[in-house]
């Protein structure tokens, strides 16, 4: 059969029979090109279910057997997986390079290899390499089996020899497939060598873990063309400098999305954060304008966490803004927000805000703490202490309800918060004994209570 010429994007794996300078999907200049791919019969026999398996079956014969699960003994981790690893599932860890993936996952085996067989490839590091490592972390499991090897047909030889129930594969960049003619790392070789490994998982009943690096932009190289494949992806992220580190999970066919797990960086691999709001708060700056505390709710946990602000004059020109933890374009409509309903005059002021510890903040109720911030920099007049907020601004300046305020309360008291500026919506009587709660219409009368 005659060998199919395809044009793949590095960037976000588009494909398409020709060639262009300007990938039509992304848009990116100069990322197409050539791969010859294998005839399509002989290239996806390997990629079928099994055979016979394909046929039409009624739902309520099918058996799942039991959704078992493999448990990590790492809490922050088997609560974002939705209480441990399915067997059989195939899940996606992305991160950029040094964040900690190949720590985490070395630290899983500890556990899990005390109930099931475990098999760590790694593709990066060599047997040594992985022996200080695990050194360096504790882990002394006489039960794990390592491979160092990039080449995936001898990694899925060694694995059908010794039948692991956990595959781990670090990272998915590094290993190739001999038969295709594309470099590892490429947008071809991920995609096949990540769906030999899905087959091998569905088909086994083996749980296999991932790992893929994320490049500058925020997409896994290769990118999406591996979340659709997988059950569940996983991405760790937070600022390397810092110590501390969110594993946060984008898809997840058996469990939820919102929630997170914290860790904390240290010489002898991470540590669960039991309290990651007393983690963020220390250190918290007692009377220093330009800081408010925040509450937002990751899944079913809130968390609480100060966000900075620094509105300085410009020296000349354009003003500049930049946002870390935040949304860029979040901030820049609040700005536009205090200027055009307060009264706020900020287009002549460089505006910074940051998140402390390097987490992320997505949530609207974040709104109304940044614009307190803002406020309290631009004024240079601190907010009292033991004050925290949270509340969704509108367009029109005013504050919009966000959901579970009681469980924001009581944590906020449980860490020392006297004060909760909110906005207009009904809370359970008991907190209004402990709490002082002060309730705003307005961005401008919120303020207005509190600067
Ligand atoms: N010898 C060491 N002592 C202390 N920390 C280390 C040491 N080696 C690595 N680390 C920490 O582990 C991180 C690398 O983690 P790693 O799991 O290799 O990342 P990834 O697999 O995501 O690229 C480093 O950024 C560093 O913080
Ligand atoms: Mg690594």
């Amino acid at each position: 059969m005659k060998q199919k010429t395809v044009f793949l994007c590095g960037d976000c794996g588009y494909e398409s029979p020709k060639w262009y300078g300007k990938c039509p999907s992304c848009g990116a200049w100069n990322t197409m090109s050539e791969f010859k791919e294998k005839p399509v019969s002989a290239a996806r026999g390997t990629n079928t279910f099994q055979r016979g398996e394909s046929r039409p079956t009624l739902l309520k014969d099918i058996d799942t057997g039991d959704e078992s699960r493999f448990h990590s003994g790492i809490g922050e981790l088997d609560r974002v997986l939705g209480g441990g690893a399915v067997h059989g599932s195939f899940v996606l860890v992305g991160g950029e390079p040094g964040i900690g993936k190949s720590t985490l996952l070395l630290q899983m085996c500890q556990e899990m290899c005390k109930n099931a067989r475990v098999l760590y490839v790694s593709g990066e590091e060599s047997l040594k390499q992985i022996k200080i490592r695990a050194a360096r972390l504790h882990i002394s499991s006489p039960e794990l089996y390592i491979l160092a090897e990039t080449d995936m047909e001898q990694i899925i030889n060694e694995t059908e020899l010794l039948e692991p129930d956990i595959l781990i594969v670090d990272s998915i960049q590094t290993v190739y497939k001999r038969d295709l003619t594309a470099a590892p790392g490429g947008t071809t070789q991920i995609k096949e060598c990540a769906m030999s490994l899905m087959q091998y998982a569905k088909n086994r009943n083996v749980t296999i873990f991932i790992v893929g690096h994320v490049n500058k932009e925020g997409t896994l190289a290769g990118p999406k063309i591996l979340e659709h494949m997988v059950d569940c992806v996983l991405y760790f992220e937070g600022e390397s400098a810092g110590p501390f580190r969110c594993l946060r999970a984008a898809k997840n066919r058996y469990g939820s999305t919102n929630e997170i797990g914290v860790f904390e960086m240290s010489d002898h691999g991470l540590l669960e954060v039991q309290n990651p709001s007393a983690a963020m708060l220390a250190g918290h700056p007692q009377g220093a304008s330009g800081n408010c505390i925040a509450c937002v709710m990751e899944g079913s946990r809130p968390l609480l966490a100060e966000v900075q602000a620094l509105a300085a004059k410009t020296q000349f020109g354009v003003p500049r803004r930049t946002a870390a933890g935040v949304d860029y374009n979040r901030m820049v409509l609040l700005l536009a927000i205090l200027e055009k309903r307060c009264g706020l005059f900020l287009s002549s002021s460089d505006v910074y805000v940051n998140v402390v510890g390097g987490m992320r903040l997505d949530e609207p109720a974040v709104d109304l703490p940044m614009v307190l911030a803002i406020a309290s920099s631009f004024r240079d007049k601190p907010l009292p202490e033991g004050v925290m907020s949270f509340g969704e601004v509108g367009l029109t300046g005013e504050l919009r309800a966000v959901s579970n305020p009681g469980q924001r309360i009581n944590e906020a008291y449980r860490l020392g918060f006297h004060t909760c500026i909110m906005p207009m919506q009904d809370v359970d009587e008991d907190l209004l004994q402990k709490m002082n709660i002060v309730r705003a219409k307005t961005v401008g009368d919120a303020i207005r209570a509190v600067l």
